[in-house]
């Protein structure tokens, strides 16, 4: 996992291993008084066939770092890789159909289209790309997720939860090498959420899939191999084999850290002197 900071060359290709991998990720919003540094100088390696949570406090730049690893948003500076491809410099065309075939991704909104119905949005991914699903894998993420007798409602007339579901089906349908899942189970009731966790964790050990996944539930967490932390746009700590007692235990330090004035050695304060704290390497 960790890599040395002379990675941060041009051009240089990850090792094998790598789903996912930015270098001295930076991503501002806005300039002047009014920037928002939303990720600053972020390096992660995302180890593939495996299973990685983000977590942090709202506004620390989880949904950016996802967008970001998954060419959804630009970058303002640092490198992205997505397995052995620079997705930084990328052409629009080129990123779009790295994008569409390698990557499923749930966002925090669901983005279903409201004229279609529950199938037919599953599918829109692959019907835009002209491909046919391979129908006994989308069989069973219909029925995993429990939208069988759903597939004709529009989202409209689909609880919240459902339209979760059927977003997450919609990531996972053509089976992409990698999924990003933004609060997959922020709208559903623990029953649906531990599905569709547990479905989550069956691609990565049964499937070979690469997921990261962002949330706010340590409980959700636990079901991971790896939990990042971010706190002001950076990575500050990570767990590994979580339970959902030491992802909570990690958490209240965060509130602490809060309420603590902060000084100059920000970065020093906030990794709490925790053992494993410094992640990925390469502080640039
Ligand atoms: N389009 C934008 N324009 C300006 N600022 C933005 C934009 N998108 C995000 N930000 C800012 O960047 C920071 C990180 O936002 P981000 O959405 O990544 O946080 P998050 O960790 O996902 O939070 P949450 O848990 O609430 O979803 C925030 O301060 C946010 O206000
Ligand atoms: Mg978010």
């Amino acid at each position: 996992m960790s890599t040395p900071a002379a990675e941060h060359a041009p051009g240089l290709a990850p090792a094998d291993g790598t789903a996912a991998r930015a270098r001295g990720l930076t991503k501002a919003y806005g300039s002047g008084e009014t920037a928002v540094i939303a990720l600053d100088a972020v390096d992660v390696d995302i180890t593939r066939g495996r299973f990685t949570a983000v977590m942090g406090p709202s506004g620390s730049g989880k949904s950016t770092l996802m967008h970001c690893l998954a060419g959804l948003d630009t970058v303002s500076a640092g490198q992205v890789w997505l397995g052995d491809t620079e997705i930084t410099g990328l052409k629009d065309r080129e990123l779009t159909r790295l994008r569409r075939d390698r990557i499923g991704f749930m966002f925090q909104s669901f983005n279903l289209i409201p004229t279609l119905n529950a199938r037919e949005n599953i599918t829109l991914p692959m019907d835009i790309a002209g491909r046919k699903p391979d129908e006994a894998w989308l069989d069973q993420v219909i029925d995993t997720l429990g939208l069988r007798d759903r597939l004709k409602h529009r989202p409209a007339q689909l609880s919240g939860g459902q339209q979760q579901r059927v977003a997450c089906a919609r990531a996972l349908a053509s089976r992409p090498e990698l999924i990003f899942a933004d609060e997959p189970t922020g709208n559903l009731d623990s029953r649906a959420g531990l599905e569709v966790l547990g479905f989550l964790r069956e691609a990565v050990d049964r499937l070979d899939q690469t997921v990261v996944m962002v949330t706010h539930d340590p409980g959700a967490a636990a079901h991971s191999d790896l939990v990042l932390f971010l706190a002001d746009g950076r990575i500050v700590d990570e767990t590994h084999r979580p339970t959902a007692e030491s992802v909570l235990e990690r958490m209240k330090r965060f509130d602490v850290a809060r309420a603590t004035p902060r000084g100059t050695g920000r970065r020093d304060g906030e990794a709490g002197g925790t053992p494993g704290g410094g992640v990925g390497g390469g502080e640039g």
